[in-house]
């Protein structure tokens, strides 16, 4: 049994009908599902808020893994998390103080994700490590699916070694351009959550269990 998570990234759904969606990649043997938030600011693209998070909640019980590209980023976390958002996982360059935003996650009982910009060094992890559960590695400029992958594998391979220091139980997630192919590469790098919007919604509801499976190398 693979112990690579999938996390389809709803952003390539039919947004007209989200709900049906998330059941379907729940069935389909999604283990997160994976909720781009986008703001028009931090990055140039407006998608969804905690009230279509809300709305989503009764349509599965699978981890809602809250992805947030948002700045300012810690007026929102109170309402992402009770929401229903599992996993709440924001950017150091969101606000002035990402150590205290972690810190806010925790307190409202959440887990807490940090998410590296591919121009942003893992350094920036440096002080944090006991406060994550979850670094997500980008393998592509945040703000649009279907992006072609920056193959940073040896970055993902020193947070791979950071986490592996650490002695904590960390995610290692990979978001961006992860397909078949590159899937293999980013495993082998060391990630454990893939993220993954084009390649698992391609082709339509009745290939999504089989573009899942296909993922999980
Ligand atoms: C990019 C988002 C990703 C993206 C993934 O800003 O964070 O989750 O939608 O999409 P694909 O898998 O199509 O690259
Ligand atoms: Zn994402």
């Amino acid at each position: 049994m693979s112990d690579i998570k999938i996390a389809p990234s709803i952003l390539s759904a039919d947004f007209a009908n989200l709900g049906e969606e998330v059941r379907r990649i729940d069935e389909a043997g999604a283990d997160y599902i994976h909720v781009d938030v986008m703001d028009g600011h931090f990055v140039p693209n407006i998608t969804i808020g905690p009230d279509v998070v809300k709305a989503l909640r009764p349509h599965t019980k699978k981890t809602f893994d809250v992805h947030l590209m948002i700045s300012p980023v810690d007026p929102y976390i109170e309402s992402f998390a009770e929401a229903g958002a599992d996993i709440i996982t924001i950017h150091p360059e969101a606000g002035a103080h990402y150590h205290r935003t972690l810190q806010a996650i925790k307190a409202m009982g959440k887990k807490a994700g940090i998410s590296l910009n591919p121009g942003t060094p893992t350094s920036v992890l440096d002080h944090v490590m006991d406060l994550v559960d979850l670094v997500l590695v980008m393998t592509v400029n945040p703000g649009f699916g279907g992006q072609k992958f920056i193959p940073l594998l040896d970055k993902i391979k020193d947070v791979h070694a950071r986490i592996q220091a650490s002695g904590r139980d960390i995610d290692l997630e990979v978001d961006g351009g992860v397909n078949e192919d590159t899937a293999k590469q980013v495993i082998a790098a060391g990630a454990n959550v893939l993220v993954a919007g084009t390649a698992t919604f391609k082709g339509g509801p009745e290939h999504y269990a089989e573009n899942i499976k296909k993922l999980r190398g």
